[in-house]
């Protein structure tokens, strides 16, 4: 929190340098979604039933994001097989557990709407 007000105090500063001051500042935080093909196809496929932000807030082995996805997809979720593969290997790189078997951080949404 304080080192997010210092950021922001630089910010208002101005400057390029501070801007990027800034940005590693806050990566500590939730950091917005990496782009790219995965994401956009959560946006577009998976939003239906509950917002793209409650499923990254979920961590999971790459395994069970894949059999979450496939769930999803018996669910409704419309992807291709290609598809699927992008969104699993974008799930996995970018909101893995760092180990098997760590303990999960606070409890997801489950409950779509
Ligand atoms: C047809 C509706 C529907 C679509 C489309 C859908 N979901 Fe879901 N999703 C649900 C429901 C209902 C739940 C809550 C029930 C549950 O957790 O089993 C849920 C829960 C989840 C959860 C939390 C489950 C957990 O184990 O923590 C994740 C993550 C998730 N969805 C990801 C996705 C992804 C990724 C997609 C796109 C590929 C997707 N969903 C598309 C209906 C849907």
């Amino acid at each position: 929190m304080r080192q997010l007000a210092i950021a922001f105090g630089v910010l208002a500063s101005g400057g390029m340098g501070a801007t990027m001051l800034a940005a590693a500042a806050v990566s500590t935080q939730a950091a917005p979604p990496p782009a790219g093909p995965g994401l956009d196809l959560i946006n577009e496929r998976c939003g239906f039933c509950h917002t793209t932000a409650q499923v990254l807030t979920v961590r999971k082995t790459p395994q069970d994001w894949a059999i979450v996805v496939q769930s999803m997809i018996d669910r409704g979720a419309e992807l291709s097989p290609e598809e699927q593969k992008t969104v699993d290997a974008y799930l996995a790189a970018n909101y893995a557990l760092p180990a098997p078997g760590a303990t999960a951080p606070a409890a997801a949404p489950t409950g779509a709407r």
